[in-house]
């Protein structure tokens, strides 16, 4: 049992399934008129050290559909690191709140929170990881085809913090993970030599390529990100000269599998990494992906915060 969710990495295959399952079986419950309160009286504290819509509205109203409340706490607000250290704030919320989720810049604070925390820390996207996405990601992938073992995933664009988690889900979970990304965007060569033995047990095959044609190849699900994430703003201009050949659009995705799904953590810089015709086409899960946020998040609220 874990106290905290900080990284898929941190959790089994089969504990990985377990929270896709119950995120499966709390979506029919509440499609099916609702889920029991098994978080009544407990409060999620949210910190956000960025903007956020999916985030922040899903944690909040997953808190809701099972009984409990959630607090948003603004950047400005508690200064995480500024005003009081980390250390500090996770201490005074530990005897507040049940549960804290944040979203912040240095994955290192979100580690550092739930050091000092005594109550469950999930982590609502770092510059390292996107987790909760990952887990969304990896549910959309299960509606589509029933099974994630041996799916082909192909990410298209910036080795980030979501691609990061989605290789650590495929490969946890046996599918095979394959990226394009332009020379000098790919992900932390940590994140890739840590995965490496696991997707080898699992048998994920893993591909690291820069060409986004030979990557589409066969894929089952075509996955992008915007090209500059928060935090990167100053480097726009640059990545807007180098990613052009990473979109994902019609002619790329008529490369794919003829069933392929694309997918898109949102925001979509529409025109940039994806093109409207493709994210309104028929290909597109966008939607049901950005849907699926309020399903997996219930499932790991509920495992950390409910006794599951
Ligand atoms: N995908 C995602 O995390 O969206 P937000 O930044 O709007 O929360
Ligand atoms: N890679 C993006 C994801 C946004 C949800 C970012 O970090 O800005």
């Amino acid at each position: 049992m874990h106290k905290d969710f900080l990284d898929i990495i941190d959790y089994t295959p089969e504990e990985l399934q377990g929270l896709l399952d119950l995120a499966v079986q709390l979506k029919k419950e509440y499609q099916a008129g609702g889920n029991p309160p098994v978080l009544k009286g407990k409060v999620l504290a949210m910190i956000f050290q960025k903007p956020s819509l999916r985030t922040r509205v899903s944690f909040d109203m997953g808190m809701r559909h099972l009984g409990g409340d959630a607090l948003y706490l603004s950047p400005n607000e508690i200064g995480l690191g500024k005003r009081e250290s980390i250390a500090d704030i996770a201490r005074v919320l530990s005897g507040m709140v049940h549960g804290i989720m944040a979203r912040v810049f240095q994955h290192e604070h979100v580690l550092e929170l739930a050091r000092w925390s005594s109550i469950p820390v999930i982590n609502g996207l770092s510059d390292y990881s996107h987790p909760c996405q990952a887990l969304a990601d990896i549910m959309t992938v299960y509606e589509k085809y029933g099974q994630i073992k041996d799916v082909n995933i192909t990410y298209v664009g910036d080795g980030n913090n979501v691609a990061v988690s989605l290789m650590q889900i495929a490969a946890k979970l046996g599918a095979n993970f394959t990226i394009a990304n332009p020379e000098g965007y790919d992900m932390p060569s940590s994140a890739i030599e840590t995965i490496r033995p696991i997707a080898a047990k699992s048998g994920s095959t893993l591909n690291f390529l820069r060409d986004p044609h030979a990557a589409v190849h066969h894929a089952d699900v075509i996955y992008t990100d915007t090209w500059t994430s928060m935090g990167q703003e100053e480097e726009t201009a640059k990545r807007e000269l180098v990613f052009p050949p990473y979109q994902v659009n019609q002619q790329l995705v008529s490369e794919a599998n003829p069933d392929v799904i694309v997918m898109h953590c949102l925001p979509a810089h529409r025109g940039q990494e994806i093109t409207d015709e493709v994210a309104d086409g028929p290909h597109s899960k966008l939607f049901p992906e950005a849907h699926n946020r309020l399903h997996a998040q219930k499932a790991i609220l509920y495992t950390l915060m409910g006794g599951k």
